[in-house]
């Protein structure tokens, strides 16, 4: 069978009713980002930043995988598919797809606010943590989110991911947050590579990306079409 690896951001979860960052109306319209996603803004005010990801976890457990996250989980009937999402929302997992790399975390989940960061994640019940909870070695819990100005200690797993690609599909993406936009050129030996955004004309990407210019529902219906899946 093929490998398809697919590379998502925001805007595959656009459709589900989540905001993307930079659209307009998107979060960073109405966030200063050094006020809720940096070290920094967790160190003056935590409980700033835990309200807006408590806000942020809501909308996700109130929303539901849209048809391009159902399209790449079935998917997986007819390839190997993996998954690296620059998303901290759930909404791949809940499609049914079994191969989900987070690059910026999960935000269902918690981890330390102390030393030992990386050492475990701790799955949150419902929307809300807490000024309260606390990690087995007593420090606050803060969201599993990689901030801004943070390393990325899943890159070194998703160019491995990426390595592996028959065939790539990049959805929803404006390819400017860094070094996860970077992650494309790894998918050297990809035989086709895709990029599916209704804005996809006007993305920084190589030449050899056929560029769908659509949302992602309609983006992967087009996709599919088109793909020979015959090992
Ligand atoms: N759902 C989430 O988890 C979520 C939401 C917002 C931001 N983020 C985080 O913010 C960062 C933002 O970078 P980014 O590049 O992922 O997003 P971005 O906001 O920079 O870009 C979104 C892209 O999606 C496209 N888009 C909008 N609607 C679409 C649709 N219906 N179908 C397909 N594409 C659509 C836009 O044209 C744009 O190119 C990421 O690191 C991510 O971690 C995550």
């Amino acid at each position: 069978m093929k490998t398809v690896v697919v590379f998502s951001g925001a805007g595959m979860s656009a459709e589900s009713g989540i905001d993307t960052f930079r659209d307009g109306g998107g979060l960073w319209e109405q966030h200063r980002v050094e006020d809720i996603a940096t070290p920094d803004a967790w160190n003056r005010n935590p409980d700033l930043v835990t309200r807006f990801y408590n806000e942020r976890r809501k909308i996700i457990i109130g929303a539901n995988p849209n048809k391009a996250h159902h399209d790449i989980a079935n998917m997986e009937h007819l390839a190997n598919v993996h998954i690296v999402t620059q998303n901290i929302d759930d909404l791949h997992e809940r499609a049914g797809s079994t191969s989900v790399h987070h690059l910026h975390g999960n935000i269902r989940y918690s981890k330390s606010s102390g030393p030992n960061q990386e050492k475990e994640f701790f799955q949150i019940d419902g929307a809300e943590l807490g000024a309260a909870d606390l990690c087995p070695d007593g420090y606050r819990l803060r969201p599993h989110v990689v901030w801004f100005g943070e390393n990325v200690p899943a890159y070194e797993s998703a160019v491995l991911i990426l390595n592996e690609a028959d065939i790539l599909i990049v959805v929803g993406t404006s390819l400017q947050v860094h070094p996860a936009a970077g992650l494309i050129q790894f998918a050297s030996e990809a035989e086709q590579k895709f990029i599916v955004d209704p804005n996809a004309d006007s993305l920084a990407v190589p030449n050899d990306f056929i560029r769908v210019n659509k949302v992602a529902s309609e983006g992967f219906a087009f996709i599919l079409d088109k793909l020979k899946f015959i090992p």
